[in-house]
């Protein structure tokens, strides 16, 4: 393998603590213990995701992953999670090395929090000013991830944040995500000054992720046209966009939507609570999709790199792939 790719990946590494500055993204019902250990086993960095855990759920799957590999890796937690302290309190009791904030933007006393158990933050900025501002309030990296991504998405491609963010703030670690899978793709991000890269939709598919083989199916056949964004009924009521295959399942978010707006212009429900029980909606159709193999009515959160994922591959044989394109187009740059 070229040297260089390892070379251009060591300030992500170093911070990750692993082989290869490559995230495998938090996924909702799918980012458990097998697929986390696995990744993490495999050099990469798995991140759990606890968006559908309480607090002692969450310390179960730390444990069952720490007993599957002793590599480092992380917690994603939802900022907007009413139980954000708690779970933050238990990665601190079960010294996991990194918490990865997600769906909303931390304020520096949870940073700092987190700091305080010795644990690194990672989070996600939508925009350059937000992005400088998380950095002074002390988070360790940042995620930058585009529209083109599976689940919930910000209004930018990464294209765009590349050119707003990652090249304006070179002196801090930022790593890119949406869309992201050839090597030669992450070698150019790499050069580019990227710390690392970010894929989530291709390891909802591998051979190591516990989906749902009717799920996995579904996504082999899709095309990137498939991987919409649901239509939002009312631009007042600004609810956060997830990115997932067209299905029955997307017609009945927008009935659930239009329930949600009336109730809301009644005054039965506050804007805030309203949000909420659409998020729960996404959580639950995503687990009847992963865990129960309904592909018509569960969501099928995907990106738009699904145009690229043709069929069920290990994590060994994926980040082979990719190692191989980087390293191969590094020497075509260079010889
Ligand atoms: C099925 C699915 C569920 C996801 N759930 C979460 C989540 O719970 N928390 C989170 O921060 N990101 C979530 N994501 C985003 C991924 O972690 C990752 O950033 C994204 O998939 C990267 O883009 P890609 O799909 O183009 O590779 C999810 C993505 C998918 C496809």
């Amino acid at each position: 393998m070229n040297e260089k790719i390892l070379k251009l990946m060591e300030r992500g590494s170093k911070i990750l603590g692993s082989k290869y500055a490559l995230l495998g993204g938090a996924m909702t019902w799918i980012s458990e213990s097998n697929l986390t250990s696995a990744l993490s086993n495999a050099g990469l960095f798995g991140v759990l995701a606890s968006g559908s855990m309480d607090g002692s759920l969450l310390e179960n799957e730390i444990i069952k992953t720490k007993s599957k590999t002793d590599k480092n890796f992380g917690v994603n937690i939802i900022v907007m999670n009413p139980k954000l302290h708690d779970l933050i309190d238990v990665c601190g009791q079960k010294k996991v090395s990194h918490i990865i904030l997600a769906g909303g933007l931390p304020g520096k006393d949870i940073i700092d929090k987190i700091h305080s158990y010795g644990i690194q933050v990672i989070a996600f900025a939508p925009a350059l000013a937000i992005a400088k501002r998380l950095f002074k309030q002390g988070i360790d990296a940042l995620i930058i991830e585009g529209n083109e991504a599976g689940g919930h998405v910000g209004p930018l491609s990464t294209i765009i944040l590349i050119q707003d963010i990652l090249l304006n703030l070179k002196e801090y670690p930022i790593f890119v995500a949406g869309g992201i899978l050839r090597g030669e793709i992450v070698a150019s991000l790499l050069q580019l000054g990227a710390a690392g890269c970010q894929l989530g939709t291709v390891f909802a598919c591998c051979k190591e992720s516990i989906a749902h083989e009717n799920f996995k199916k579904v996504y082999f056949k899709a095309s990137g046209r498939n991987a919409v964004l649901p239509v939002q009924l009312d631009k007042k009521f600004n609810i956060a966009p997830v990115r997932a295959l067209e299905n029955i399942g997307t017609e009945e978010f927008i009935e659930k939507q239009r329930e949600v707006l009336i109730k809301f212009h009644n005054g039965d429900v506050t804007m805030d609570n309203g949000k909420l029980s659409l998020e729960h909606f996404w959580a639950g159709s995503l687990r009847r999709a992963v865990q129960e193999g309904d592909v018509d009515k569960g969501s099928l959160m995907s990106g738009q790199i699904v145009e690229l994922i043709k069929n069920e591959r290990s994590i060994e044989e994926i980040k082979n792939t990719i190692l191989r394109e980087a390293s191969d187009f590094l020497d075509r740059m260079y010889n």
